[in-house]
């Protein structure tokens, strides 16, 4: 029996982390929960980082890293040692990381070798392509958690099959539903980045391109692009792509060319928001955006060969198209004519209540 109230540790590191823990860290506060925030200072980008913080009205991370780029080993290394002196010093019951990335596997990995319990929110995911990094994080992190908060039943399934033990599976929806939720009234109010960006409802494209599979084979990446710029010539609407900095540094990189592309700085989450909703059709290879749009009922082209989000394709809000111009040209025609489903799989926004609840009841 514990002598004292559930101290839980939060970790984060990239701008999908700070959203999708935000629910979470809101409800800590709420119930006054002992808690705590460790930022590895991954993404360290204003736009990519503080600007959540600060529209989200997080309470400021207690440590920060400062861990920032570099190779894989290098990222993870750097979080995996600072993580751990931080909870070597302040000994939380429990650290809770969320996502794939190489934070959430330093996150688990100091965690579960100094015996505190982890706990994954988004557990169970899976592209079964190892060549992403994200896989691996998912793989190994799902597999050292106590807690594998898994969104949905078809992640559940995933992790049964995996042979990890039922009892550290809980079906909790996914808190990106919750983060939607509790700010798209405020985006509605708030953002004016239509104006801003001069465009009209349901009369532009919106693009998020990113991952490494994509953006740093420059074959790939400039198909992409083909696509985007066919995309603005048959419909004569504007192609709108918040770049992230990865994307931006290999464009000049590769010395490719974005005409006809408008090009504008990551937005923060109101702004985003907005874009997303009243886009014709939203193209992207990130795993938020395709969670995001299935919500919102916005038809969602991805741009990968896989996802390990499948049931986006399922509800029929989604559809894989790789990167080759043509297919996504047809891919934004078929998501154009389509009836869609329009049921969110990913739960009723009470995510971060329901997993907090767990916590306080399992660990005693
Ligand atoms: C990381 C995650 C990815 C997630 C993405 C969210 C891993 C392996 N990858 O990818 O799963 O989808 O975050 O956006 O953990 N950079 C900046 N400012 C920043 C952050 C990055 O300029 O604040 C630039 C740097 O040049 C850096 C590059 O972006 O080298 C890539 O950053 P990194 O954190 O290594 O990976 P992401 O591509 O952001
Ligand atoms: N997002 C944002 N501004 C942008 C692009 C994305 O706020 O310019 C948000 C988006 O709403 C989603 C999250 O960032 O919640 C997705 O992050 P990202 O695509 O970087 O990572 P992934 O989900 O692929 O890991």
């Amino acid at each position: 029996m514990k002598d004292h109230t559930l101290r839980i540790a939060i970790v984060v590191g990239t701008r999908p982390e700070i959203i999708k823990m935000s629910p979470i860290i809101r409800e800590c506060k709420r119930r006054k929960q002992d808690y705590f925030i460790l930022h590895t200072g991954q993404h360290y980008s204003y736009n990519m980082d503080q600007v959540f913080f600060e529209q989200l009205e997080l309470p400021k991370p207690k440590y920060n890293l400062d861990v920032g780029s570099g190779t894989q080993a290098e990222q993870t290394g750097r979080a995996l040692i600072g993580i751990e002196q931080v909870l070597l010093k302040e000994k939380p019951d429990v650290v809770l990381v969320e996502g794939d990335t190489n934070t959430v596997l330093a996150g688990a990995l100091a965690a579960t070798k100094l015996h505190i319990k982890v706990g994954h929110v988004e557990a169970g995911l899976r592209s079964y392509d190892r060549t992403m990094p994200e896989e691996i994080n998912r793989v190994l992190t799902d597999h050292i958690s106590d807690f594998c908060f898994a969104p949905t039943e078809q992640s559940r399934q995933t992790l049964l099959r995996e042979g990890i033990e039922e009892n550290k599976i809980f079906v909790t929806g996914n808190t990106i539903v919750d983060a939607v939720y509790q700010n798209l009234e405020l985006a509605r109010k708030k953002a004016n980045i239509l104006e801003r960006l001069g465009l009209k409802e349901k009369e532009y494209f919106l693009v998020t391109v990113h991952r490494p599979e994509n953006v740093d084979n420059k074959d790939r990446f400039q198909g992409i692009l083909s696509g985007l710029q066919q995309l603005e010539k048959e419909y004569n609407i504007p192609v709108v792509y918040p770049i992230h900095p990865r994307s931006r540094k290999k464009m000049d990189e590769f010395g490719l060319f974005a005409d006809n592309i408008n090009l504008v700085d990551p937005q923060d989450l109101f702004g985003f928001l907005q874009l997303e909703q009243n886009a014709k059709v939203v193209l992207t290879d990130s795993g938020g955006v395709q969670e995001e749009t299935c919500i919102l009922g916005n038809p969602c082209v991805t741009l990968r060969d896989n996802t390990e989000r499948p049931e986006t394709i399922d509800v029929g809000s989604n559809v894989l198209a790789g990167t080759h111009p043509e297919d996504i040209v047809n891919a934004v025609s078929m998501m154009l004519h389509k009836e869609r489903e329009g049921s969110n799989p990913f739960g009723d926004g009470q995510s971060g209540k329901k997993i907090v609840d767990i916590l306080e009841k399992e660990i005693t």
